[in-house]
């Protein structure tokens, strides 16, 4: 079974899917002399302990529903990779609000929203500049009303429509300081709800799809 972080470049060389190139950084081809994503990502999680976990159970259903679609190689890569990391600009929030035990107001919102674009910045000069683009974008909604571009519909790269169905149902089902857990039940039927507004409804009839059948196996 796939675990988050275990698709290194050397087992995906290893399956001839070739790998990528770390992005030349501007002064040479050494990395950049900054703190790696997956350090940064170590340090939000001793932050925001339950970001470690959200990013893992992220990056799983991320995978499975990415292959299920058929994607493979550098373009199923970047969709794990980026749903592993795709908070990681969280980092530049302040505490008050990145562990706010309240909803948030519009001023704390901007804030917040902000981690998108810092997310991008945090991996550029890692990670293939695909990876980057997934994560600025998996809170873009299909209807337009997401951030930080207001892309819509397929405009919206389709790892970053994965990953934003994948968010949400872990966010839903998942308790915050301010409201409780949602069953897996009524976590689905809010995504029904949000498709074709907030998510890809084909997307989504496969995200459910795929629930629903491993839900029988559990079962069986
Ligand atoms: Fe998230």
């Amino acid at each position: 079974m796939w675990r988050p972080g275990s698709l290194s470049r050397a087992r995906l060389a290893a399956r001839g899917t070739a790998g990528h190139r770390r992005t030349p950084c501007p002064g040479g081809d050494q990395a950049p002399s900054r703190l790696s994503p997956d350090r940064i990502s170590r340090l939000l999680a001793e932050r925001a302990p339950r970001m470690a976990v959200h990013h893992r159970a992220v990056a799983r259903m991320a995978a499975t529903l990415a292959r299920r679609i058929g994607l493979d190689g550098e373009a199923l890569y970047a969709v794990i990779r980026a749903a592993e990391l795709h908070d990681v600009g969280k980092i530049a929030v302040p505490d008050e609000i990145l562990n706010k035990p309240g909803a948030l107001t519009e001023a704390e919102l901007s804030v917040m929203r902000r981690h998108a674009v810092a997310g991008e910045e945090i991996l550029t000069g890692f990670e293939p500049a695909a990876v980057g683009a997934l994560v600025r974008s998996s809170h873009e909604r299909w209807d337009g009303s997401g951030y930080p571009d207001g892309l819509r519909g397929e405009a919206i790269p389709l790892g970053a429509r994965i990953i934003a169905i994948c968010d949400a149902y872990d966010a839903m089902t998942n308790e915050r300081p301010y409201r409780p857990a949602r069953s897996a039940a009524e976590a689905l039927d809010e995504l029904r709800h949000g498709a074709g507004r907030r998510f890809d409804p084909a997307l989504v009839a496969v995200f459910v799809g795929e629930l629903a059948y491993l839900a029988t196996r559990v079962t069986q």
